[in-house]
């Protein structure tokens, strides 16, 4: 990818101010939005591909073309390893970025649906969570978005459900600063840092940001 990508920009200088009360909101509702065929078929298929195993499992969500997915099934080769994006485009590009392991798995899926259904079904099989990763999830910069970023949307309650281990990446520290913050309406604490600059990108978004000079943060569960 070319280095010629933008900063993110935002009229935000900081945290959203209603952040604290959206995050309320959907802590007090069920989401009730139907499940997509489409998604309830991916599922579907990835706990088939999962059988009867009995170990870690580990989710790339909104995994794009999976170049993260692979290098997460080569370093930790005793999970099972389940990258989603909703983009067919971007998923039908894992073949230029596959890797010989043969413990992971790209679908097309809508992750909102997919969180939900493994939510629900985390006490029905024998694997567990072990690690969630969410690579540069799209920023949705202008103040008016703020509730289409992850942690102020209705599918943060499922996604503070599921693993353990929680890693977010952004090249905008607001994004993160924010995700903190509600997190920790959940009891969740969280660290931020810097990627370190001398690691290899693991996605394609995150060496298009380094090679335009830009800072990639981190976000961890703690
Ligand atoms: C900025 S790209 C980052 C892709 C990849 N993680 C990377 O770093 O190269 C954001 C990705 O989120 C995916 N995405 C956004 N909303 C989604 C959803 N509801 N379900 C699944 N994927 C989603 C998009 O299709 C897109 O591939």
């Amino acid at each position: 990818m070319q280095g010629n990508s933008r900063r993110v920009e935002s009229q935000q200088e900081g945290v959203h101010q209603k952040l604290d009360a959206i995050v309320a909101k959907y802590q007090q509702t069920e989401n009730r939005r139907p499940v997509h065929a489409h998604t309830q078929r991916a599922f579907d298929e990835v706990m088939a591909w999962l059988g009867d195993w009995q170990g870690d499992v580990i989710i790339d969500s909104c995994c794009g073309v999976g170049q993260s997915t692979a290098g997460l099934a080569r370093q930790f080769s005793n999970a099972r390893v389940i990258g989603l994006d909703k983009s067919d485009l971007r998923v039908a590009k894992h073949p230029h970025y596959q890797s010989t392991a043969k413990n992971y798995i790209v679908m097309r899926a809508d992750v909102i649906d997919f969180w939900r259904l493994l939510r629900r079904s985390l006490d029905d099989y024998p694997w567990q969570i072990k690690a969630h990763y969410l690579c540069y999830p799209n920023p949705y910069p202008k103040p008016s978005q703020v509730q289409k970023r992850w942690h102020a949307s209705a599918a943060m309650p499922d996604l503070m459900a599921l693993a353990p281990q929680l890693e977010v990446r952004s090249n905008w520290l607001i994004y993160l600063q924010e995700f903190a913050q509600a997190a920790a309406a959940y009891g969740v604490k969280c660290e931020i840092t810097q990627v370190p600059p001398d690691s290899r990108a693991i996605t394609p978004f995150e060496l298009k940001y380094r090679n335009s000079g830009q800072t990639c943060w981190r976000l961890r569960r703690l």
